[in-house]
């Protein structure tokens, strides 16, 4: 089973910062990032795994924290190579905002220093004002351009090939330290990009960084099957997973690519303690954290997001519910007559919480409405109780493993790694030591040809 830490400072869940012991202090990200970087490695995880975001705004505060203000992920990955030892490092690039020839360079660098733990993942973007930042007209290119990202992947992996493996032959007595003839030149012309070459960086340890791919739509799934080594994508339910991977690896298989690619990996929000008691009673606290429109200050603040109020829940659930105070219990009477849509918040809440409509411990309009609010892949239990839930997906052929997303650092980290890496590794699902050292060989995937090299030897095939 791949493992993935996802590095969110702030935590994965809005509402999380907000946990007493919480880490909740941007200016001190970078402790909380070598801290965490150091305990995903002890637990054995497959990678560090950093999104990105191209833009900000006061809105963010409520909708997504922890993308307000951060490190950038290619910096932070650079830095972690001196800081870890045999974790791999992924960072997110934007394809319509990185120059191409920088990102091979700075991708093939920090391959070198960490000698092969790189990875990248590709995104087409999706925060519109990320233009404005680059020069751009603010009201373009807010379309995700799949083509353009096709093209630099495919243009990335050629520049990274510039230089043969054995191009520096150091030769002390003849003078000569390369052999010009395994020097390429890139020469890509594409709709989008083109570049000359060749890369002014050494080829990558790994050959090639494996390439990850997150996204939803169907053109996401095209570049997925034709170029990613490792597609990240949200999936519903085991049935529609194993349908996606079945289907995405036949469609990656008729294109020549090679059995068992790419890989699935799932987001997933671990909630975990000891008991599943103590992780409802978390979860509860996130709920409880999350900020409604009660007619406090706060909730009438410009960017406070609209969908926090009783009349966006009534939409929601499909029932007029008036004007209850939040904390007021949600009655049996009114649940009835929830439309489906209000049915599965109501089940999310009793399964994550474990209160009940009416019961001793009750369902309040506030826990609906912040589950609402927050939709989340949450997996709330005790230790035993999340590996079981990972080892049924993996176990079903729904995903190859999971991008692990903490609701808050240090605590949820650590409990995740404390309790639920030592069941699957009891279980042998999961690694108790690291078997080899770059990120493709914790993956399981082969250091592919220099492509110059493959051309050629096809072209002398052929003649
Ligand atoms: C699990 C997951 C994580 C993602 N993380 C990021 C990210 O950190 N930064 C980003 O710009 N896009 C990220 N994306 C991709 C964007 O959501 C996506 O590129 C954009 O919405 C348009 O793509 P679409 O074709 O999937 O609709 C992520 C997607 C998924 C499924």
């Amino acid at each position: 089973m791949i493992l993935g830490a996802v590095f969110r400072a702030l935590g994965a869940h809005p509402a999380g910062w907000r946990m007493p012991g919480a880490h909740r202090d941007p200016l001190q990200d970078a402790r909380v990032l070598r801290r965490t970087a150091r305990a995903a490695e002890a637990a054995k995880f497959d990678y560090l795994f950093f999104g990105e975001w191209l833009a900000t705004g006061p809105d963010l505060e409520f909708r997504d924290p922890d993308l307000l203000a951060r490190i950038d992920p290619v910096s932070s990955i650079a830095y972690l190579a001196g800081v870890t030892k045999r974790i791999g490092l992924i960072a997110t690039a934007n394809t319509a905002f990185f120059d191409l020839f920088t990102l091979a360079r700075q991708t093939a660098s920090i391959d070198r220093l960490s000698s092969g733990r790189a990875g990248l993942n590709v995104v087409t973007g999706a925060d519109p004002r990320a233009a404005g930042n680059h020069g751009r007209d603010g009201r373009a290119g807010t379309e995700p351009n799949y083509d353009q990202a096709g093209e630099l992947v495919r243009a990335l992996r050629l520049l990274w090939d510039s230089w043969e493996d054995d191009a520096f032959v150091r030769n002390q007595r003849t003078g000569r330290l390369i052999d010009p003839e395994k020097l390429h030149r890139t020469d890509a012309v594409g709709d989008y990009l083109r570049v000359t070459g060749p890369l002014t960086v050494p080829r990558p340890v790994q050959g090639h960084l494996p390439i990850v791919h997150a996204g939803t739509s169907a053109h996401s799934r095209e570049l997925s099957r034709e170029l990613a080594d490792l597609a990240l994508v949200a999936l519903p339910t085991i049935e529609h997973a194993v349908a996606f991977r079945t289907d995405l690896r036949a469609q990656a298989r008729a294109l020549g690519r090679p059995q068992g690619s790419p890989l699935i990996v799932t987001p997933v929000l671990p909630v975990v303690a000891q008991t599943r008691a103590d992780a409802q009673a978390i979860y509860d606290d996130l709920l409880r954290l999350v900020p409604l429109d009660d007619g406090s200050p706060l909730a009438q603040s410009a960017d406070f997001p609209a969908n926090r109020s009783i009349r966006a829940l009534s939409a929601a659930v499909g029932v007029p519910l008036g004007t209850p105070e939040l904390d007021d219990e949600v009655p049996l009477r009114v649940t009835r007559r929830f439309a489906e849509g209000g049915q599965r918040i109501l089940e999310s809440v009793i399964a994550r919480t474990g209160r009940t409509v009416e019961g001793e411990s009750a369902v309040t309009y506030r826990h609906l409405l912040a589950t609402h609010a927050v939709p989340t892949a949450a997996i709330v239990g005790s230790g035993h109780e999340v590996a079981d839930h990972l080892a049924e997906w993996f176990e079903a052929g729904a995903v190859d493993g999971f991008n692990i997303q903490s609701p808050f650092l240090q605590a949820q980290f650590d409990a995740f790694t404390s309790l639920v890496v030592p069941e699957l590794q009891r279980r042998e699902l999961f690694r108790t030591e690291y078997e080899g050292s770059t990120l493709r060989e914790h993956l399981g995937l082969a250091r592919p040809e220099n492509l110059h090299v493959e051309e050629a030897l096809d072209a002398s095939r052929s003649a």
